[in-house]
């Protein structure tokens, strides 16, 4: 564990050295929960976010897109709930002066029960071999049960305490589970209390009559309310969706693990308009279907699992979360809810608009049903990080730094580099740049050694580098090397678009999710 939380330090300080992620306002110590993405960081974001939009809108005839305003009426979020409910349970510790969601505190004490079992069954696995069989030693293992049956009973506590809304319940769940905060080391916990997350500032000026306005929390109201602008002007048939790629504010009061929690993230969401009493067949699809969108990136399903809720909303039939092995294990990326038509319905009520569908096919008119799915740009863009950095040991007993991106993703796709910086071969390299870069983002780089100019490409993860020599003023060829195999050979010039466009576009990467 010790050694994760040491790769995620350094993941950390990669997104900094290299113009992935620096903190927000960094020249005054940063602001909590804040960052901003820089040169490469853009870039790898930028493509994430196409990579979904173009699954959502450009694969699904009858998927659309909007961009909705960050302010909102303010009515449309005592319509959804989130001025009375959008809160997290606080507890502080008295000693440290910290404080903490006693949900978080409760939850990564249930992922530790899970680290014994597994710690358990690696031991077991390792020390078998090819005859370990793994159900078995889960059901008979004394302290595989031992720790199972204290994880299950803490589970059903803790989602009995949640779904009550029992902060008392929670409270007492800390203190019997020895829960101690990790700066003090104490259990001198205060009460459980309820804080919401939603900033809010003025519209208006103050003599005017101001009026209170909270930055959203979430893009999905901003489809909601959008519903019959959408369905009337587009001439949208059941079942539909409407896509939108937004930011979001929470403040959020635990805020940790880098840009796995912000206070100003990004979010990437699908509402799914359904006929009422076909959503948990559209919840399932869209299971099945955002799924195959993050194992499409190649990195092994066994890194991703469904987390069914211990909590449902009282609007939701069913909500499910993706979660990704992080370095701090497994945690939600996205987000799948069937809300039933809670949102529609309470925005018709409080804006006294009739938010229905007609349907032709059966002459009645009704609220649809709607299966949201909900993704975080930033987490999305972390998994992705963590995922992809690596340390690697080299033949030669030297280490490099390489960040093993989906080439798709890759901020840079190509680095041309001259040999040396004379006899024309910075003008030849640049010459190849000036065709190339109306097809990828290439960059050009002369500043030392060439195996120097390779380590800094791979730490920002391009998946090609040229390099332009003596040779190429003759034939027109130059060597093409390969991030990942560090493999060189020699290439036409006139062929490397082709080469490198295939592997590095968006569309091969979405012609495989067909
Ligand atoms: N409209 C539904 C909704 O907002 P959510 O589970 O609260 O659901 C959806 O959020 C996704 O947004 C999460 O799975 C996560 O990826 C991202 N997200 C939520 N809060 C976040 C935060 N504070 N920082 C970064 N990402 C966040």
């Amino acid at each position: 564990m010790a050694q994760q939380e040491d790769v995620f330090k350094k993941i950390i300080s990669h997104c900094k050295e290299y113009g992935f992620v620096f903190p927000s306002s960094d020249i005054y110590d940063g602001l909590g929960a804040v960052y901003d993405y820089g040169q490469n960081g853009v870039e790898l974001k930028n493509n994430i976010k196409q990579y979904w939009w173009q699954s959502m809108v450009l694969l699904h005839e009858n998927i659309v897109g909007i961009d909705a305003a960050i302010f909102m009426h303010p009515t449309t979020w005592k319509a959804s709930g989130h001025v009375d409910a959008f809160n997290d349970p606080l507890i502080d510790n008295r000693d440290s002066k910290k404080r903490y969601r006693a949900d978080v505190l409760i939850e990564d004490q249930l992922a530790k029960y899970d680290e014994k079992i597994d710690k358990e069954i690696a031991k077991a696995a390792k020390k078998y071999g090819d005859n370990f069989d793994e159900v078995q030693f889960r059901a008979t293992n004394p302290r595989v049960l031992e720790h199972t049956q204290k994880r299950d009973a803490l589970h059903e506590r803790f989602a009995k305490a949640l779904n009550d809304g029992n902060l008392e319940e929670l409270r007492q769940i800390i203190l019997d589970e020895e829960i101690v905060c990790p700066i003090s080391g104490t259990r001198n916990w205060t009460e459980v209390r309820q804080f919401n997350l939603m900033f809010s500032t003025e519209m208006g000026s103050t003599a005017d009559g101001a009026s209170k306005i909270y930055l959203r929390p979430e893009t999905a109201q901003g489809i909601f309310v959008n519903y019959l602008n959408v369905q009337k002007t587009g001439r949208m048939k059941l079942p539909f969706g409407i896509a939108q790629i937004g930011k979001a504010f929470r403040n959020e009061i635990v805020a940790r693990q880098f840009i796995f929690r912000m206070r100003e993230f990004e979010q990437m969401e699908m509402q799914f308009f359904v006929k009422p009493g076909t959503e948990l067949q559209w919840f399932d699809t869209w299971k099945q279907t955002r799924m195959k969108w993050h194992q499409n990136l190649g990195f092994g399903a066994e890194n991703y699992r469904f987390h069914d809720h211990d909590k449902l909303a009282h609007y939701a039939n069913a909500a499910t979360d993706i979660e990704f092995h992080m370095p701090f294990g497994f945690k939600e990326v996205e987000g799948i809810h069937s809300r039933t038509n809670f949102d529609l319905s309470q925005h018709s009520k409080y804006s006294g608009k009739k938010i229905e569908y007609f349907d032709p096919e059966t002459n009645e008119s009704y609220i649809p049903y709607v299966i949201e799915t909900s993704i975080g740009v930033d987490r999305m863009f972390l998994s992705i990080m963590c995922h992809s950095y690596e340390e690697e040991q080299l033949p030669d007993g030297q280490t490099r730094t390489v960040l093993h991106l989906p080439a798709a993703l890759a901020p840079v796709k190509l680095a041309v580099f001259p040999l040396t910086k004379k006899d024309g071969l910075p003008e030849k390299a640049q010459e190849i740049i000036r065709d190339l870069r109306f097809h990828f983002n290439c960059k050009y780089e002369e500043k030392d050694q060439i195996g120097k100019r390779y380590r800094r490409m791979d730490a920002i993860g391009c998946p090609y580098c040229v390099t332009v020599d003596q040779q190429t003023l003759q034939d027109n060829t130059v060597t093409l090397r390969d991030r990942d195999t560090m493999e060189q050979h020699r290439v036409n010039i006139a062929d490397l678009q082709g080469i490198i466009e295939e592997k590095v576009s968006i569309t091969t990467l979405l012609k495989n999710l067909q």
